[in-house]
């Protein structure tokens, strides 16, 4: 299946304040981590509180195609993984459908393999750019036998007898490709390095130690960091509980600071440093955000956020954020259009990549809701019109893009005229309960 399914449109209204608890589905990628690694240690896994998004049920599918098994037992999931080094070859390709994590991810993990496996996805995956991740498996002495042109899905890897290790330097802020790297360096002998100039997420580096790899991580003088992975280790399956989505929160989140009277509290959202780009920038705008109850999860530092409906003023955000708030841009943008005076945002070359080109993609939807903003090859700028006189009456071309989708439909809870997405089916790659948390929420979205 790759969302084959009829566009289904939805709308989202003015609302009045929205109140009351909700709690986000788990981190998409610590989830997508979780049934990779679990699929592949030796041992049993057993992860709660998982994200059942499209995009994470793909990257369980392919882990079982090549031999982990998987099932569900009342809210815990349970894997048994084939042990590192063991994975075999699967009997047909790998659809990923739009999942852009699951699909690097595992070209990643199964480049390192003797074994032929063909990768397909949906047509947002199809477009986007594989070279990142098979450049480095390319020096590893994987060989790329079918790749449609730029190095685009449908893709097919065949990889050596043996792989070499390698120290690759990561040319783009991606969390993806180091991780793509590493998940090779898992099956190849010696050491794998992965030098990292600008810090991504590390959900990689600490789920990789958690599962038992030798792995270590140094930061030079210069900020850089080097992630040296001692492959063909063994991995024990562990127990996971995995902390709500800070990147699905931001849409309850900013839907409460733009519709007047609001107050909500989003429980359990992970406060990796690595993923709170967005909050910090809301501080600035003066959001009203406190953190109740900060704990640690399983290795991971959560918090309870309260949001209260908040006077937004534009910010500059430095282009050095970028990678802890990358997912968060399409909703921050909608935040910037009830600000007063402008935001400006530096640093979004990867945006052009995403499940659609997220920087054209926003700025047309702003634009069709009469917000005045400007597009650069990197920046975005969004002039803000508070309390949202004159906004909203259009609709949102979504280019199967789950993240547009939903931060229009939030735009629409504070606009003064309603906004219409063409589609929102993409919706369940990521956040399938999106609709329902935020109508229990008091937003009108239908
Ligand atoms: C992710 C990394 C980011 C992010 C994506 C999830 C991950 O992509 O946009 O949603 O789980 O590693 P890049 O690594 O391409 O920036």
């Amino acid at each position: 299946m790759t969302h084959q399914a009829q566009p289904r449109p939805a709308v989202s209204r003015r609302s009045p304040g929205l109140a009351g608890r909700a709690r986000v589905p788990g981190d998409k990628s610590i989830s997508h981590r979780s049934f990779m690694l679990g699929g592949l240690a030796s041992g049993e896994t057993r992860i709660s509180g998982l994200l059942e998004g499209e995009d994470v049920m793909r990257t369980g599918d392919a882990m079982k195609a090549m031999g982990a098994s998987i099932r569900k037992q009342g809210g815990e999931w349970i894997i048994r993984g084939t042990g590192n080094g063991a994975l075999l070859e699967p009997q047909a390709p790998l659809d990923f459908g739009n999942a852009g994590t699951g699909s690097r991810l595992t070209i990643g993990l199964v480049g390192a393999y003797d074994m032929k496996t063909t990768f397909i996805g949906d047509a947002s995956l199809s477009k986007r750019p594989m070279g990142r991740v098979l450049d480095p498996l390319r020096q590893m002495g994987v060989q790329v036998l079918k790749a449609a042109e730029g190095d685009r899905m449908p893709i097919t890897l065949r990889g050596p007898k043996s792989t070499a290790p390698i120290a690759y330097r990561v040319p783009m802020a991606s969390a993806q490709v180091k991780s793509a790297v590493l998940f090779a360096g898992l099956n190849t002998p010696g050491v794998t390095t992965v030098i990292e100039p600008v810090m991504t997420r590390d959900h990689t580096e600490k789920m990789l130690a958690g599962f038992g790899a030798e792995i270590e991580v140094e930061t030079d003088r210069e900020g850089v960091r080097h992630i040296r992975l001692q492959g063909q280790g063994k991995l024990t399956g562990r127990t996971i509980v995995v902390p709500g989505d800070p990147s699905s929160a931001a849409f309850p989140i900013v839907a409460a600071l733009i519709v007047p009277g609001s107050d909500i509290v989003v429980e359990n959202v992970l406060m990796n440093p690595t993923r709170t780009g967005l909050v910090t920038t809301l501080l600035e705008m003066g959001a009203s955000i406190e953190f109740l109850n900060g704990r640690d999860a399983g290795g991971e530092d959560v918090a309870d956020l309260r949001i209260r409906h908040s006077e937004l003023r534009g910010v500059t955000v430095p282009a050095e954020r970028a990678p802890s708030m990358i997912d968060e841009y399409p909703v921050l943008a909608v935040a910037a259009a009830f600000a007063e005076g402008e935001t400006l945002m530096h640093g979004l070359d990867e945006l052009r990549v995403k499940e659609s080109d997220r920087l054209a993609a926003v700025a047309r939807g702003l634009e069709a809701n009469g917000v005045d903003c400007t597009e650069g090859k990197d920046t975005l700028a969004v002039r803000g019109r508070p309390g949202g006189k004159g906004l909203g009456g259009g609709t949102v071309e979504t280019h199967l893009d789950h993240r547009i989708a939903m931060a229009f439909l939030v735009m629409g809870l504070a606009a003064e005229k309603p906004i219409t997405i063409d589609d929102a089916n993409m919706i369940a790659t990521s956040f399938p309960e999106f609709m329902g948390l935020m109508q229990g929420l008091g937003a009108q979205i239908e």
